[in-house]
């Protein structure tokens, strides 16, 4: 019997045995850096002469490891293992696919700092980040699993008499797999499951600043017994192979976590038919966030201050749930940015290996020269009240950034930014801060802090983003408590860690038999 759904809990780094179980971590991620990765193809390990280098965001000297890289033949090799194994691995019955993810959770769980001191590595990850990315797979691989198996008989539909009617859902084929590097293991990893315990076939293209992490992950579901071709690790560059695979008559569906632009040219490219293809192709696509934290003049103000500054700044700010406005009612407003500019001079972005610093370095030296001419944009549009600074010597550290007084019309106010920086705005009373905070066209997170009950209700029914919490941060939605997903520009809602989320890689079938 299945142990009924609770989330993986997250790792208390003050019990001295658990810092010692990240250090280990840690040294055993130290004995496999520099390594080469390879495709997995139809079960098969393929070199190529041309790699992703994986690099240390906090020390660029450091390399993470090689990864070989897909083309376009290669990928369609990868096709069409996937369309074979799919023949095969859609009969396998929903309680053994489970039994891999179960499998998958366990290996992960036992490795869990080793996987969390890799993020920390490869994608600058400061501990309490990795642990909740590591433990945020774990949950994805038990959660969908369970989900799998809830709907392994069908739904119940009503019958007349003297006859039986039946509503299950079936796989929908092949699909494509594309993840971003911000949670380099927790979406990446998700994304893969949610379409393989369903029955479909995948090709994996993880993002290219963090593939190592998603080849060992690759490794681990080898070794809970998927078999071969079920899961095709393709890396590769979006533009040749990520096209190439969007295009093909052959993929049934993309399931694509990232950037607003890169999910909509995905999503047109999909709607075209190509020869031979006889479906629509289902897209699922999640994407970015201009997230908001209104503080209302009845309010904690400290839980407003600490809720901003964590939201805005851990992973320094790379998050697409992160705060990156803050709407305050007039009545509050120097209160509250007073104490986001203390808090936030107390935080350091450094080397997040070391536990002192707050957070760590953005991902690499595009995001850095993107993240710094935003600064600048800010310093016309706004006044700069902490932060500011940037240092891309040894890695690529920005620190936590505050501009104050800014329009809500502001590019900073309406762009995605996707590094450590918040931008402050005043609102004249509580409407008009749910006025200001629908004002972009996202539509991801958002929080409310009051201690207004109508004004809570006002946010429910008004605050149109697809995760609204109420008197807490922005980001950190659990799986299978907190169902997450955006509306409008943020993507088609699909909700991952949500009841429904596995539906979406599968079609019903009605049945009708008369007796
Ligand atoms: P990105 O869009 O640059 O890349 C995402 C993935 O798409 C990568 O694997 C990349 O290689 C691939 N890609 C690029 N061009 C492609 C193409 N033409 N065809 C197919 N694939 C292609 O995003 P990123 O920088 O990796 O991630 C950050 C973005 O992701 C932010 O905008 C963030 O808000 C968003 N995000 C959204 C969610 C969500 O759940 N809504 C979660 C995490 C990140
Ligand atoms: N699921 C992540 C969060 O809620 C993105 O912060």
């Amino acid at each position: 019997m299945v142990q009924s759904y609770k989330h993986e809990p997250f790792t208390d780094f003050s019990v001295e045995q658990n810092r010692e179980g990240y250090l280990k971590g840690l040294e055993t991620v130290k004995g496999y850096l520099g390594q080469d990765y390879d495709l997995l193809i139809d079960g098969e390990r393929i070199s190529t002469e041309d790699k992703i280098v994986s690099v240390n965001p906090a020390n660029k000297e450091e390399i993470i490891g090689r990864v070989s890289k897909a083309n376009q033949e290669l990928a369609e090799k990868a096709m069409q293992a996937a369309v074979k194994a799919f023949q095969s691995w859609k009969k396998v019955k929903p309680e053994t696919r489970a039994d891999v993810l179960f499998k998958a959770a366990a290996i992960i769980r036992r490795r869990k700092h080793e996987f969390s001191a890799l993020l920390t590595k490869e994608a600058g990850k400061p501990w309490n980040e990795a642990d909740a990315d590591t433990a945020e797979a774990i949950d994805f691989l038990e959660y969908y699993a369970r989900q799998m198996l809830a709907i392994k008989d069908g739904v119940p539909v009503n019958s007349r008499p003297n006859e039986f009617n039946r509503y299950d859902y079936i796989p929908l084929g092949v699909g494509i797999i594309i993840s971003p590097w911000n949670f380099p293991l927790a979406i990446m990893a998700g994304t893969t499951v949610a379409a393989i315990v369903a029955g479909n076939t995948v090709l994996l293209k993880p993002a290219s600043t963090t593939p190592i992490v998603a080849a060992k992950f690759v490794e681990v579901m080898e070794e809970a017994g998927l078999p071969k071709g079920v899961l095709n690790f393709v890396p590769g560059s979006g533009a040749e192979v990520g096209d190439y695979l969007v295009d093909h008559k052959d993929t049934r569906f993309v399931s694509f976590t990232g950037s607003r632009d890169v999910g909509l040219r995905i999503n047109e490219r999909a709607s075209k038919l190509n020869d031979g293809q006889i479906w629509i192709k289902r897209v699922i696509a999640e994407m970015g966030g201009k997230d908001t934290i209104v503080v209302d003049k009845e309010a904690d103000l400290e839980l407003a201050a600490q809720s901003i500054v964590a939201s805005a700044f851990g992973f320094s700010g790379q998050k697409c749930s992160a705060c990156s406005r803050a709407v305050i009612v007039e009545d509050v407003y120097d209160q509250v940015l007073n104490r986001v500019i203390e808090i936030t001079k107390e935080k350091q972005a450094g080397n997040p290996e070391d536990t002192s610093n707050f957070t760590g370095p953005v991902i690499d030296q595009a995001a850095y020269d993107k993240i710094m001419s935003y600064i600048e944009i800010g310093k016309q549009e706004g006044r700069l009240v902490a932060g500011g600074e940037g240092d891309d010597s040894k890695g690529y550290f920005i620190q936590p950034t505050v501009f104050a007084d800014l329009d809500p019309e502001a590019r900073l106010m309406k762009e995605e930014i996707f590094g450590p920086v918040v931008g402050f705005t005043k609102a004249k009373d509580f409407d008009h801060a749910i006025e200001v905070a629908n004002n972009t066209e996202y539509g991801l997170t958002g929080a409310v802090i009051t201690t207004n009950r109508e004004h809570i209700q006002k946010a429910r029914e008004d605050f149109h983003v697809g995760n609204l919490y109420f008197n807490r941060g922005c980001t950190g939605a659990i799986v299978g408590y907190q169902p997450f997903g955006g509306f409008n520009m943020s993507g088609t809602d699909s909700k991952a860690g949500g009841p429904d989320y596995i539906m979406l890689h599968m079609q019903a079938k009605t049945t009708s038999e008369m007796y």
